[in-house]
C-alpha cells in the first residue's frame, strides 16, 4: 500500500487529514478516501494498459476519400524522423499534407511541435487552428501565413496520378521556407520516376505499412540523404 500511495500526492494529503486512529492505533482510511484512492489506481491502470501507440485515436477511414491510415509502427517511424529533422532548439514548422495519422502521432510524441495539417476531410477540424482545409486541386488557396514558412513538409497524396502529384508539388513549393528544407513523400512505388522528375525525390529503404492491407507497394521518398535512418537512401 505504501508504494501505491506514493503515486498520488493528493491522496497522501487527504490521508493525513482524514485518517483516524483505529483500535490498535494503526492509521485507517475513511471510506471516502479509500474510494478516491481505488478510482485513482484504476485510472492509472487504464493509462498503462492503453500505453504507447494505441493512445492515438483516429476517425474511421473513408475509402471514398482514398483514406488508408498508417500502421502505428509506420506512423511512429515517420514522426521520429520528422522530429529529428526539426532539431531540438529552434522549433521549425512542419506541414502534413493529407497525412492526418502522421500529424496525430507527431503531436502525441511532442505536443509542442508546430505542425499544420492540410486535409480535405473536415472531420480533422477537431485539431483547431492547426487544421487547414485543403483541396489538392487548388494549391494557390493555402493561407498566406503558411506560405514559405515550413522547414519540413510531408505529403501523402490521395491519388496515384501525375496530375495529383503535380498539384501537390505546387503546394509543397508554396509551403517550403527559403533555405534548407526537408521533403518527405509517401506514395506508391509507381510514382518513383515522377517523384524524381517533379520534385527531385528518391526512395528510402523503409517500406510504409497501413492498417488495412493495400494492393500497391508503398514507398517513402525524400530530398535528402537520411543516412542510416529510414533504411538508407536509394539514389
Ligand atoms: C492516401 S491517404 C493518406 C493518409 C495517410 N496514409 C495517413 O495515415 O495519414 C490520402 C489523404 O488525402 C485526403 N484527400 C482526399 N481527397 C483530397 C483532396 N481532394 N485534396 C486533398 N486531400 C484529399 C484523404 O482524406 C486522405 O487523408
Amino acid at each position: 500500500m505504501e508504494n501505491q500511495l506514493e503515486l498520488n500526492p493528493n491522496s497522501l494529503t487527504e490521508l493525513s487529514e482524514s485518517s483516524a486512529p483505529s483500535d490498535d492505533d494503526e492509521p485507517a482510511l475513511s471510506s471516502h478516501t479509500l474510494a478516491a484512492l481505488k478510482e485513482f489506481l484504476a485510472e492509472q491502470q487504464r493509462g498503462s494498459d492503453a500505453g504507447g501507440e494505441s493512445e492515438v485515436s483516429l476517425v474511421s477511414e473513408d475509402w471514398r476519400l482514398s483514406q488508408f491510415w498508417y500502421s502505428p509502427e509506420t506512423a511512429t517511424t515517420v514522426a521520429e524522423e520528422v522530429l529529428a529533422l526539426c532539431g531540438g532548439g529552434i522549433r521549425a514548422r512542419v506541414a502534413c499534407i493529407a497525412c492526418p495519422t502522421l500529424y496525430a502521432y507527431l503531436k502525441k510524441m511532442d505536443p509542442n511541435v508546430p505542425a499544420q495539417l492540410l486535409e480535405y476531410d473536415k472531420r480533422f477540424g477537431q485539431y483547431g487552428s492547426e487544421y487547414t482545409f485543403y483541396d489538392y486541386n487548388h494549391p494557390e488557396d493555402i493561407p498566406s501565413e503558411l506560405k514559405h514558412s515550413c522547414k519540413v513538409v510531408v505529403a501523402d497524396p490521395p491519388y496515384l496520378s501525375k496530375e495529383c502529384l503535380e498539384k501537390v508539388a505546387e503546394t509543397i513549393h508554396l509551403l517550403v521556407q527559403p533555405g534548407e528544407s526537408f521533403l518527405l513523400l509517401l506514395t506508391g512505388e509507381v510514382q518513383k520516376e515522377r517523384a524524381a522528375e517533379i520534385l527531385g525525390l528518391h526512395p528510402c529503404g523503409f517500406r510504409p505499412q497501413h492498417s488495412s492491407k493495400l494492393g500497391n507497394e508503398f514507398r517513402l521518398f525524400s530530398n535528402y540523404d537520411p543516412g542510416t535512418r529510414l533504411g538508407g537512401w536509394e539514389k
